[in-house]
Formats: structure tokens, sequence, C-alpha cells
């Protein structure tokens, strides 16, 4: 086991110091050991610490691991909630999924849960807890892993995590209004902060005509940035981590939970700047800036395609596939919610009355030890599923399917590059397709990934038999 995968890669924000807890020999047998907890942090322009919800002493924590190789991560929950890691995007055993009461049971304030598993698709991926998360990941209860694949080396010069994430803080550092009722009914609640890696626009130097790859994921659990590059041409070259025939970066959304790797060849000429800016408002945001500089890289091999290898991913049948459709939704129209309401209390933290939104006409807010509805559908093990999900709300809602890396096939609104993602933004009034094969049997959420609509009905399940 190399040495890295026994320590955090601490990537990012200097504003805390790293301390991991590297595995020493002999020692428990743990890759990574993530203690969720509170801890301070300094985010910039704030004039006091912000008391931070993080699994280690760095944030943004990146975990690196090897494709197909085990891995072993001991979850210590050291909050006064309970909580779970739930591994976003990652195709691992429904027994390490991460959801409570789903595929495991809530860990308890004071106690501990190893997951254990082996990736098996390079990318970059996302962990969070997957009850109460709207307070959880506001106060940046979140780290991404990366798991690297031997045939990737030497593809690139140069890469840089980037993890956006607005902090809903006031200026001395406290938390400001994290939801409302009229918010999570509409796009959700936006931060003031809007950070990448915990700071303002942080600067990088990359040598002239370096190629260039930038690792993207929006952390944030309302925000939906378009990205663009300026100051040079990009490609995004994966989605959600699985790698995708190369195409021009024009104002690509990413959605909460959603990844892009971008990839460019830095100019020539020394001084020179490129900028990731999210072109949502008329005035662009910056998020990054790359600042050419040092000497230059050699001009030989510079025409190699900035792509990866192809992605290796179980192939839809889309001619025998079965039809099934997903239907978001604003409001309420299911009697039984009243119903299961009522059923609320026997675990409060997982629990809410709120209620705006559903899918396929039903709701699931919040998630308890009770009342769990039907699922969306039954599906088989190894039998292909087109999905249609329409969106009839005024809203954008990106939707995320656990356990399950899907191909988006067409959208009756857009000019949507197929390609590959576990989580799929869906524009308003638009209809888009989603193909994949039914994974391991166990029961896999489906929801939106704006976390207050996700907590106030908009989610549920497909059943794998
Ligand atoms: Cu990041 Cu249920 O998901
Ligand atoms: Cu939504």
């Amino acid at each position: 086991m190399s040495q890295t995968r026994r320590q955090f890669l601490a990537t990012g924000a200097a504003a805390i110091a790293a301390t991991a807890l590297p595995r020493a020999a002999g020692a428990a047998p743990f890759d990574f050991v993530l203690e969720a907890k509170e801890r301070p942090i300094l985010l910039p322009g704030c004039g006091g610490p912000t008391q931070a919800w993080t699994y280690a002493e760095t944030w943004p924590l990146a975990l690196r691991v090897k494709r197909r190789q085990p891995v072993t991560i001991e979850f210590r929950n050291g909050l006064a909630e309970h909580s779970s890691i739930h591994w976003h995007g990652l195709r691992i055993p429904h027994a390490m999924d991460g959801v409570p009461w789903i595929t495991q049971d809530p860990v308890r304030p004071g106690d501990r849960f190893t997951y254990s598993f082996a990736p098996p698709d390079p990318g970059l991926f996302f962990f969070h807890p997957h009850c109460d998360d709207i307070t959880a990941l506001s106060h940046g209860l979140a780290g991404v892993i990366i798991v690297e694949d031997p045939r990737e080396s030497g593809l690139f010069d140069q890469e840089e995590l980037l993890v956006l994430m607005d902090w809903r803080v006031k200026d001395d550092g406290s938390y400001d209004t994290i939801t409302t009722d009229k918010t999570a009914a509409r796009a959700g609640t936006f931060g003031r902060l809007r950070t990448t890696n915990g700071q303002l626009a942080p600067a990088y130097q990359v040598r002239p005509g370096a190629r260039l790859r930038l690792r993207c994921i929006n952390v944030d659990a309302s925000r939906i940035p378009l990205l663009d590059i300026v100051g040079a041409g990009a490609q995004v070259i994966a989605t959600d981590g699985n790698a995708c025939a190369p195409f021009p970066l024009s104002a690509w959304p990413l959605g909460p939970a959603m990844r892009a790797d971008l990839a460019l060849i830095a100019p020539d000429e020394a001084g020179a700047v490129i900028e990731l800016h999210d072109v949502w408002q008329s005035t662009p945001v910056v998020l990054a800036r790359f600042e050419v500089a040092g000497e230059p890289l050699p001009v030989a091999g510079r025409d190699r395609p900035l792509a990866l290898p192809p992605a290796e991913l179980p192939e839809p049948d889309l001619a025998n596939a079965v039809k099934l459709e997903l239907d978001l939704g604003a409001g309420v129209t299911d009697p039984a919610v009243a119903e299961f309401q009522k059923l609320f209390g026997a675990d409060e933290i997982c629990t809410t009355r709120r209620v705006f939104w559903s899918l396929n006409t039903r709701a699931w807010p919040g998630m308890a030890a009770t009342g769990k509805p039907e699922p969306l559908a039954v599906m088989k093990s190894g039998a292909s599923y087109v999905v249609e999900i329409f969106n009839g709300t005024p809203h954008r809602h990106p939707m995320h399917l656990h356990g399950h890396t899907f191909k988006v096939i067409g959208s009756s609104k857009r000019d949507v590059p197929v390609h590959w993602a576990d989580t799929v933004l869906l524009e308003p009034k638009e209809r888009l397709k989603i193909a994949f094969v039914g994974g391991e049997p166990g029961d896999w959420m489906v929801h939106c990934h704006i976390i207050e609509h996700q907590e106030t009905g908009m989610m549920g399940y497909y059943r794998v038999a």
C-alpha cells in the first residue's frame, strides 16, 4: 500500500494546518480515519472564525486512492447528531452507500463505522453525510475522493483540484440563514461568500505550454455556476469523473455535486493569465486564476489530444431497455404524505415537516426510521433502463442516482453531448433521457442535489431486486 494512501492529501486553503491521521505501521487497519466534528476555520474576509463541520483539520479534504484497490476508512462521529458517509458517484456495494435507515444504521454521536470498498472507476468523486444534510453541507461537511488510474499517468503536466462552495456566513464569520421556507420552495438558499478551495479566486502558477487538467467539483448545496475559461481554449474531458469524448467548454452548468474535468494547454507567453469564470450573471465571477510563469515546457508532444482513456462502464442496451418516467414536481398531491407526516417523531434529526417538492407526485421529506415509501420502480440487476426525466417545475434540479453511473442520451431543450454522469441538471420544462444498467440489488436513492429540495420532498429510490 503506497504511503500516499495512508495520508490525507491537503489541497487548497493553507489557512489550516494539515494534521493527517496517518496509520502507524501495525496500528488499526485503516487507510484513512475521518472524524466529523466542529472545527474553527478562518474564511477569507471574515473578521472571526467560522465553526465549520469537517472530517479533518484540512478543508477542503481530498483523499487519493487507486482504482480497484481496496481501501478501508474509519468514520468517527464527533458531532452532536447522527451521521454517515455517502460515497457519491462510486459504484460500490450497497452496504457501503452510507444512507441511514436504508443501507446502514445511523452512526450515533461518539460511534464509529468502517467503510471498505475497491472503487471500480477512476475520477473525481464526492463524499458527505446523508441526514440533516442542509446543516451538515452548509457547515462544510464534505470531502472529495480522487480515484487514480495508472492509464492516466503522464497525460498532463499539472493538475489542480478546484472545490467550489458558497459559505452562508456573515462578515464576522458566524453563520447566516441556512434555509428558509421561501428559498427551499424556490432555487435554494445561497451563500454570500463564494469560495474556491476555501479562498477567494485563488491563483495558481502554470508553466508556459503546460498541459493542464482542472478537476472541478461543486460541493455547494444550491449554486449552479456556468463554467467557462478565458485566456485559453478548454475542453471538457470528464463529467462526474467519467471520461467523455472531449467537447469545447462553453458555459457548462455545474450543479451541486456535479464534477467536470477541464483540460487546456497554457499559452506560451509568460505573464499570460487564464481564468475560470462563472458566467451565469452578465458580469462573470472569477473562480480561479492561472498565471503563466517559469520555463516553457517543450513543444514536442503538445499535439497529443487532451483526452482521457475511455470510461469502462456497463453499457445500457438501448434497443431492449425498459422505459420509465420520473416526474419532478412542485407541491404535493399525494394524500399519503399527510399520513406519513403524522408518523414523524421517531427520529427528529432526520425529519422535516416542510414539503415543497415531489417525485412522481409523491414526496419523501427528510429521512426517518419510519415512513419509508414504496420504491419509484423495481428493477432487475443487469437489465437496461431508459428513464425519461421531466422537470415540470419552474426551477432547475440536479438529479442524482446512487450506486449507478448513467448515460445522458438526449434532451428536449438543449444540445447535450452524450456523456456519463451520476448527477444531471434539469432545466425548467426540460425532458431528459438517461440510460443505465441495473446495478447491485438494494434500494438506491434518487434525489435532487439542491439539498433543500431533497429534504423537502424531492427524494425517492429505485429498488434493484
Ligand atoms: Cu451526494 Cu444522495 O447524494
Ligand atoms: Cu431540486
